[in-house]
């Protein structure tokens, strides 16, 4: 039986799953969903900071570790994700330091981090969400203290610590025109253009069915980002919906669909060659139930809480088969 891994390989595209140590580290069933369906995965939270330096100066990789092992011994590539971001460990954020040793510190993170798994990693998001709706630098830890040039200073960094990983910036809402769309075409390009080690940018495309979508806005997205020389991989896309009970069937066509029209502007376009999806199975997607009776949120994801194909599996796949 094909699988949308093997097609997307005879694509030599990455068709990548996010993935985090629990239930990695307890449920089988997952690891076996994730080996057979996926060829790539990114590193859901293991590798951020809070978690890889829980102290200051003390590093704990041991999660990340066994992820990475696990996707090496079954021919999974791994994005790393991500090395800065606004969410930061609590010692650091209460804590009180000069700007030169936050500039040291973070220096630091990136390069130890980077190459412990150098080689390993075929993408890194090195930056992650700095832009605001309007198009502003977030006023977020890195930009108080070490001021606007964290972003340049993150990519140097991390290119002197792995020369062969592909270095991007990640951020939601980037997919579709708007402020901070043109905004962050305009700085990356300009860092580029001196000299920064950008290679491209990815779109996370955290969508819900309920909102307007216009997929060829994202094509127009994707060419101008393309012809500013970046590299766009889709990189943590999930739809979620809203039901009532008798029209989630409805619901999950509509999202089988859309999951169908994104992958195949995916494939037409140049370098969208890594589509990863939040997460292998409704269970585990970072998108919650609510516990209100007769409505339920989310299912953004492939596989259900059976671990078995949705429609939206099928909706891919079939775009393969049309290519
Ligand atoms: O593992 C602990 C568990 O031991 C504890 O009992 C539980 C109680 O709070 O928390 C668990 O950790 C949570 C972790 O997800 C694993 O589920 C953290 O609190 C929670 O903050 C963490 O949320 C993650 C979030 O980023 C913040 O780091 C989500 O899983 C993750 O999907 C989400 O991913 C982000 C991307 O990195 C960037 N783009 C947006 C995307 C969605 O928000």
């Amino acid at each position: 039986q094909h699988t949308i891994r093997s097609m997307a390989e005879d694509e030599q595209m990455l068709f990548g799953t996010a993935m985090r140590y629990q239930p990695f580290s307890d449920d089988s069933g997952y690891r076996e969903l994730i080996k057979n369906e996926f060829n790539a995965v990114t590193i859901e939270n293991e590798m951020k900071m809070e978690l890889v330096m829980p102290e200051r100066g003390k590093y704990d990789f041991s999660q990340a570790d066994e992820m990475v092992q696990f996707a090496d011994e079954n021919g999974l590539q791994v994005r790393g994700h991500t090395l800065v971001w606004e969410r930061i460990p609590w010692w650091l954020d209460q804590g009180n330091f000069t700007r030169d040793e936050i500039t040291n510190l973070l220096k630091e993170y990136v390069q130890t981090t980077v190459k412990q798994y150098q080689g390993r990693i075929y993408a890194w998001d090195v930056v992650n969400e700095a832009f605001d709706n309007k198009g502003n630098l977030k006023e977020n830890f890195w930009l108080q203290h070490i001021g606007s040039d964290y972003i340049e200073l993150a990519f140097r960094w991390a290119k002197e610590a792995d020369p062969d990983a592909l270095l991007f910036y990640n951020d939601y809402e980037n997919e579709v025109p708007s402020a901070k769309t043109e905004a962050t075409i305009k700085w990356l390009s300009e860092l580029r253009q001196k000299g920064v080690p950008i290679d491209g940018i990815g779109m996370q495309m955290h969508l819900d069915i309920a909102n307007d979508f216009h997929v060829d806005q994202v094509q127009n997205v994707m060419n101008q980002m393309e012809q500013e020389g970046f590299l766009v991989h889709i990189t943590e896309l999930d739809i979620k919906l809203q039901h009532s009970g008798e029209d989630l069937e409805t619901k999950q066509q509509l999202q089988a669909e859309r999951y169908a029209e994104i992958m195949k502007v995916c494939l037409q376009q140049a370098t969208c060659d890594s589509f990863t999806v939040w997460g292998a199975a409704d269970p585990y997607s970072w998108i919650g139930f609510t516990e209100e009776p007769g409505a339920s949120v989310a299912y953004p994801l492939l596989f259900d809480d059976k671990l078995k194909r949705k429609p939206a599996y099928k909706a891919i796949k079939a775009i393969f088969k049309e290519d």
